[in-house]
């Protein structure tokens, strides 16, 4: 199965995403991890991703299709959910190239759908570990009591003005793949508020439907 997960900064894909790869033996292809594992490591990708990152730009187009086109190849170009992946129109029509070079076509591209201080809390309150890149969230998930807390650090691009950036261009460039998604007839929305079980439930529902 092959499927899009996407929705707005915060609204909980890569929570879903590893759900599903617990739950489904479905792969997370993120392509926000695979930049940041870039940066970390300083690979030329990493350091031209850098500055737009930090200020919650997105990173030029060409740069991260290749990044999403090899991970999927990777796949064998099946199971995976695609986290963060597209972003833009352009990048939209080249991943519909893609499927259809590889005859592999997108199943569904679930869409969560989440008001925006719902998204303003959960990305002020939300961790990661700096090792494993476990996310945590201060209420809803918060680290167990045996890992160090020194590990588990806010995002840099969590900061509220990078937040209020990111949303920006969520609405100005992300948001119109909605219609490119219906006018293929893959689109389905989902209400991404309720509990982290309460989202994963729907999805599932959404997932049995096409099995
Ligand atoms: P990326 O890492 O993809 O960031 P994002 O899309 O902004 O998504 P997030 O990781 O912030 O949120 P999420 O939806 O995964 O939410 P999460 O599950 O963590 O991208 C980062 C940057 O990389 C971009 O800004 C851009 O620069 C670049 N980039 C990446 N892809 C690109 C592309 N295709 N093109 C160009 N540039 C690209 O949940 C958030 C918090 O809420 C957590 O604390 C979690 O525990 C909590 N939570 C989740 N669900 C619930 C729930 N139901 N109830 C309560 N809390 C919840």
């Amino acid at each position: 199965m092959r499927i899009i997960l996407f929705g707005p900064p915060g609204a909980g894909k890569g929570t879903q995403a590893r759900l599903l790869e617990s739950n489904r033996g479905l792969e997370q292809i993120a392509t926000g991890n695979i930049i940041r594992s870039a940066m970390k490591n300083e690979t030329p990708v990493g350091l031209e991703a850098k500055s737009y990152v930090e200020k919650g730009d997105l990173v030029p187009d060409k740069v991260v299709r290749k990044l999403a086109e090899n991970a999927i190849a990777d796949r064998d170009y099946d199971d995976f959910i695609l986290d963060g992946y597209p972003r833009t129109t352009q990048q939209a029509e080249w991943l519909t190239e893609f499927e259809e070079a590889n005859d592999a076509p997108i199943h569904a591209c679930i869409s969560l759908q989440v008001p925006d201080d719902v998204i303003v809390d959960r990305l002020s309150k939300r961790r990661v570990h700096k090792e494993t890149g476990k996310t945590y969230h201060l209420d809803h998930d918060p680290p167990p009591a045996d890992v160090d807390s020194d590990m588990v650090v806010q995002r840099d691009d969590d900061k509220p003005a990078t937040v209020r950036n990111r949303l920006n261009v969520y609405r100005e460039e992300t948001e119109p793949l909605e219609d490119y998604y219906d006018r293929r007839g893959l689109l389905v929305k989902i209400d991404g508020t309720g509990s982290i079980d309460d989202v994963h439930h729907r999805i599932n529902n959404v997932l049995d439907d096409l099995a």
